[in-house]
């Protein structure tokens, strides 16, 4: 069996309902359920005897470590995090907590667990650690995509503490020979995204007439890539990946907030008409993210060349199932946008005074 980390959160949730739709292998799921982790993302497995679900802190080595000793995973593959930038410059604690004390800890339980394995499960083994591409920083609008060879330069608190747990995770194997594999992958979107991030905010706003907030001039550029294909690259990378080894993981999908943006109030013109006039009135220019960074691109040759990765999905398939999933589903996230969330917007946009024309 194999552990997973974060499986209650976005891309961790899509990551073991997948699993399970092409596998028997059984599936420990750990997760503290914090703001983020949502058990009604696993609600189509309630009941399924191969995913186990254990509520819990990775920095807890005493429970980590009891973890490994009862299921004797083959694998962990590690996405539990802090992972909203804008959370992380109100509030950067938790993140150097859980993304580089709690991945210390479970790097700790997991070469104690693995040291004491036989040959062939010693050798069998992998750490799998779900990175970012934020840990690269930003590019002009010139630069060639981010490779696995671009320095660090992380520049939020969020990168950062996903910088240092990259570089912690690379001394494992470096020092101790734990093998791990690392993925770095670019911006996901799809089902179960909580909507306090760009394209689920977006869709949520529009659909309660509610602005819809973009950051400074909109022309800040994300590499797009819908979660099932980033899912697919990490089992290929865990099943074929080269110990020691990362992997850049990203769509090919360069796109402006501003063009996404538009993009979605075209899709729901479409699809869920107001009665009059178009959503895109509701686009509304607020003040910018500290430090926000201008450009991400992901270069994903390496991937695609030796494990023969390839997203399944355009911008444009993605984007509508996306859609179309978010209208279909009003009730989860009608249960997400709970007491806290409201909190968070409050804090989040309060501050930002509202400006009409695009900044120039
Ligand atoms: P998310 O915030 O939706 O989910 C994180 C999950 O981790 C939640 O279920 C939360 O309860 C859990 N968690 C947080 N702290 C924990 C702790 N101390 N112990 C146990 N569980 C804890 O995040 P996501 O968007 O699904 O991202 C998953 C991983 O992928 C992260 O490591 C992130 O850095 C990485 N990543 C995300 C994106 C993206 O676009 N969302 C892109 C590239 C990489
Ligand atoms: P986000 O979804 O927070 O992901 P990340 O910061 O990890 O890339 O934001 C995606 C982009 O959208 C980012 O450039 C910030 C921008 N953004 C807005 O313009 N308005 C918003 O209300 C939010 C949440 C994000």
């Amino acid at each position: 069996m194999i552990i997973v980390t974060g499986g209650a959160g976005f891309i961790g949730s899509n990551f073991v309902l997948d699993w399970l739709a092409q596998s028997d292998e059984p599936v420990v799921n750990l997760d503290r359920l914090t703001y983020a982790g949502n058990l009604d993302n696993l609600r189509s497995i309630d009941g399924d005897e191969r995913h186990r679900f254990v509520k819990g802190d990775i920095c807890d080595s005493a429970l980590v470590a009891e973890l490994l000793a009862i299921y004797r995973p083959r694998a962990i593959v590690h996405f539990a995090a802090e992972s909203h930038v804008d959370r992380s410059i109100h509030g950067p604690e938790e993140f150097i907590r859980t993304n580089i004390n709690g991945t210390f800890s479970l790097l700790e339980a997991a070469r104690a667990y693995w040291s004491g394995l036989q040959e062939e499960a010693r050798q069998g083994f992998r750490f799998l650690h779900v990175s970012t591409d934020e840990v690269y920083g930003t590019l002009g609008a010139d630069d060639p995509p981010f490779t696995e060879a671009t320095p660090y330069a992380p520049n939020s608190p969020y990168s950062a503490s996903k910088a240092a747990s990259d570089h912690l995770v690379r001394s494992y194997h470096h020092t101790y020979g734990l093998p791990t594999l690392t993925t770095n992958c670019s911006n996901n979107y799809g089902p179960y995204h909580f909507p306090e991030k760009l394209i689920p905010l977006v869709i949520s706003n529009a659909r309660a007439g509610k602005p819809l907030p973009i950051y400074g001039d909109g022309r800040q550029v994300r590499d797009w890539l819908y979660v099932r294909d980033h899912c697919a690259a990490v089992r290929e990378v865990l099943a074929h990946g080269r110990v020691g080894e990362t992997y850049n993981v990203g769509g090919w999908n360069e796109k402006t907030n501003l063009e996404v943006v538009t993009r979605l109030c075209d899709i729901l013109d479409e699809l869920d008409p107001k009665s009059s006039g178009s959503y895109r009135e509701q686009i509304t220019f607020v003040a910018d993210r500290p430090g926000h960074d201008r450009r991400y691109a992901i270069d994903a040759r390496k991937i695609e060349r030796e494990l023969g990765w390839k997203p399944a999905e355009s911008f444009e398939s993605g984007i509508r199932k996306t859609v179309e999933w978010y209208l279909s589903h009003q009730e989860w996230v009608r249960n997400v946008q709970s007491g806290d969330y409201l909190k968070w917007i409050d804090k989040n946009y309060a501050g930002r005074n509202t400006v009409s024309e695009v900044p120039r």
